[in-house]
């Protein structure tokens, strides 16, 4: 049985649809129950409700565990806690296999989100259980935020230069790829940085959303300042706020390139999914 805690977000679902897929008994911590009703409609077993800042829900939900998949909220100014309280337990239970969702490049030190999840991989690595860490570059599916203006205005507004390049997975091959892990020992005890082929800046991904479309579309340099606006209304953490920031100055100046797919076509055992690909697929999901 894996236990699941941080199940319902962007990497959760493609991971729970794939587990689901192959038979797999999953247990998943949850904040609320609308997502436990959702979690059950694609396959999950056992849901439980409660609460990662709980040593109480944590101990609870991992009993009888052979495997964890730990995948953090994002942006919680608590994340390092939180996660150390998910290893805490898992060693407490004896858990077979520990695996972590980190992020690419988690050395970023001035990017709170990355370190802290830096911090995490130190914390496993002490605490001699079997583990396995994911560092995932950008997702494809965040294109979900600015898909309204891009279909509405024609364009794809980002708080970075356009021009900057960016490496990106798509979701469902890391969901593929974790679960492949979990299901199989050969990939244990590994940390891999998994990101797709294809380096795009973008410029280039309006480019190929244009075409697929049917529709011109041009990335456009938001000011950060109206960024912040937007996040603010949104109620975002002034943590969530800081470090967004300061991942977009570090994407402007720097971009997020040089990945090395190798990692995740070996996981896979097929090439990553291109980004013409994903948009098409994104395009009919829309559509339906
Ligand atoms: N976006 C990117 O390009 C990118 C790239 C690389 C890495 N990452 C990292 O990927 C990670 C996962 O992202 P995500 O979007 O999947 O995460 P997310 O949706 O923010 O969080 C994961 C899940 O945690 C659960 N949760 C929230 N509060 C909880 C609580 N108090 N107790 C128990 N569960 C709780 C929620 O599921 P329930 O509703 O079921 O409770 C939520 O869906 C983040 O840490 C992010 O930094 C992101």
């Amino acid at each position: 049985m894996i236990v699941i805690i941080g199940a319902s977000g962007a990497v959760g679902i493609p991971l729970i649809k794939e587990l689901t897929r192959r038979d797999t008994h999953l247990r998943i911590l949850t904040s609320n129950s609308a997502s436990a009703t959702n979690l059950k409609s694609l396959g999950v077993i056992e849901t439980i409700i409660g609460d990662f800042h709980s040593d109480e829900d944590v101990k609870n939900v991992m009993k009888g565990a052979s495997s964890i998949c730990y995948i953090p909220a994002r942006f919680r100014e608590d994340e390092f806690e939180i996660g150390k309280r998910v290893v805490d337990s898992a060693c407490n239970e004896q858990v077979e296999h520990f695996c972590f969702c980190s992020a690419y490049h988690p050395q970023m030190e001035q990017l709170g989100h990355h370190w802290q999840k830096l911090k995490l991989e130190e914390h496993l690595i002490n605490s001699d259980l079997m583990y396995t860490v994911v560092q995932p570059s950008m997702f494809m599916q965040n294109l979900r935020v600015e898909w309204p203006r891009i279909i509405k205005e024609g364009t794809y507004p980002r708080p970075y230069s356009p021009e900057s390049q960016m490496n990106v997975i798509d979701t469902d091959d890391l969901g593929e790829a974790m679960a492949n892990i979990l299901l199989d020992h050969r990939f244990w005890g590994g940390t891999y940085e998994l990101c797709g082929s294809e380096t795009l800046s973008h410029n280039e991904m309006a480019g190929i959303i244009s075409e697929e479309l049917g529709e011109k579309v041009d990335a456009v340099h938001r000011d950060i300042e109206d960024w912040k606006a937007w996040a603010i209304k949104k109620e975002w953490t002034d943590y969530a706020i800081r470090n967004y920031v300061n991942m977009c100055r570090h994407y402007n100046d720097h971009g997020y390139k040089y990945g090395n797919d190798l990692i995740l076509q070996t996981i896979l055992g097929r090439p990553a999914t291109k980004y013409r690909s994903f948009i098409k697929k994104f395009i009919e999901s829309q559509s339906t």
